[in-house]
């Protein structure tokens, strides 16, 4: 490229060229080349995520070209996922800011929240929890689809839980969203016993083999928000023996393993966890209602007495 009248469509095919020719990694918010471009320099020209190919034609000033073609490079030379670069991402079509505090929102329970968690949800929940909360994305994302739910989200990681104000200050949502740093519910008191309705969460439980294979682009994200034991479940062992504790009579537990669904199936032979659909793809996520956690207590590592 070296014409000074390059348009958005010239802009686009030379950065799709240069990542397709610099084997990136792509699955922090985009999975193509072409896609990875739009993002990038959509930031830069502050376009809409949905703007329209007609722009293609536009010409982009000299200043422009050059700050998009910076972030091009970054991308390649630092494997550093675009939302990093761009300090946005998106989530259930709501706009989040991110920084290497937090993973980067993916999670397919974007799709049940746009559904309202039918028909696993049967009334609107009073009251939910997004453990694990890093940006927030999750219980924000929850708050604009049950309006008038109170919803708690929480992190084990200050530094997340800074992200996590920035969005909740942003959505304008303090009066309905707060947020509580604690190890899985070590910090919770006993006003959230039997209190949520929808326990909804995205925890670590990348296992070890995978995580020695991960990509270069995920190593710019918190180890904390990715590993999980060797097989990749020792967050949510934990998370399966205290969350009956803090659902009310007819609450539910939804919680994303993704492919860490094999050792859990293993783990716990006896316990009907149902998968949830989703469109694309197999998401590896459960749901468990309060009463099949109580009924299991004593597979997930609790006596009688103690569920
Ligand atoms: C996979 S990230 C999910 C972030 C967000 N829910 C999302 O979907 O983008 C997991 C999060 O769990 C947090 N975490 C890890 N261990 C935790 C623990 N013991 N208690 C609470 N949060 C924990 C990490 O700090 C990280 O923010």
């Amino acid at each position: 490229m070296s014409a000074n009248t390059e348009t958005i469509g010239d802009m686009l095919e030379y950065g799709q060229k240069q990542f397709e020719q610099s084997d990136l990694y792509f699955g922090h918010g985009t999975d193509n080349a072409w896609d990875e471009a739009v993002y990038l320099l959509s930031s830069v020209l502050d376009l809409p995520p949905n703007a329209d190919r007609s722009l293609l034609d536009n010409s982009v000033s000299i200043d422009d070209q050059k700050k998009i073609k910076a972030l091009y490079q970054r991308r390649i030379n630092e494997r550093v996922p675009a939302p990093y670069i761009t300090k946005k991402a998106w989530f259930c079509s709501l706009p989040f800011y991110v920084d290497e505090r937090v993973i980067v929102p993916r999670s397919p329970i974007a799709e049940l929240i746009y559904n309202q968690f039918q028909p696993w949800c049967p009334e609107s929940p009073n009251k939910i929890l997004d453990l694990c909360t890093g940006s927030g994305c999750i219980g924000i994302a929850c708050a604009y689809a049950f309006e008038k739910a109170q919803v708690v989200l929480s992190d084990i990681s200050a530094d997340a839980l800074e992200v996590t104000a920035i969005n909740i200050v942003t959505h304008d949502l303090h009066s309905r969203v707060t947020a509580i740093e604690s190890d899985l519910f070590s910090a919770f008191d006993g006003s959230d016993h039997n209190s949520f309705d929808l326990i909804v969460s995205n925890p670590p439980y990348v296992d070890a083999d995978d995580l020695a294979k991960m990509p270069d682009e995920y190593a710019h994200e918190p180890d904390l928000a990715l590993a999980s034991g060797d097989d990749g479940l020792d967050f949510t062992r934990r998370l399966l023996r205290e969350a009956a504790n803090y659902l009310s009579e007819q609450g539910l537990l939804i919680v994303e393993v993704g492919n860490s669904s094999v050792a859990l199936e293993k783990a716990f032979p006896q316990v009907p966890f149902t998968w949830l659909e989703f469109t694309e793809g197999d998401g590896g996520v459960f749901v468990l209602t309060r009463t099949q956690l109580r009924q299991y207590a004593e597979c997930f590592g609790l006596s009688s007495d103690e569920s």
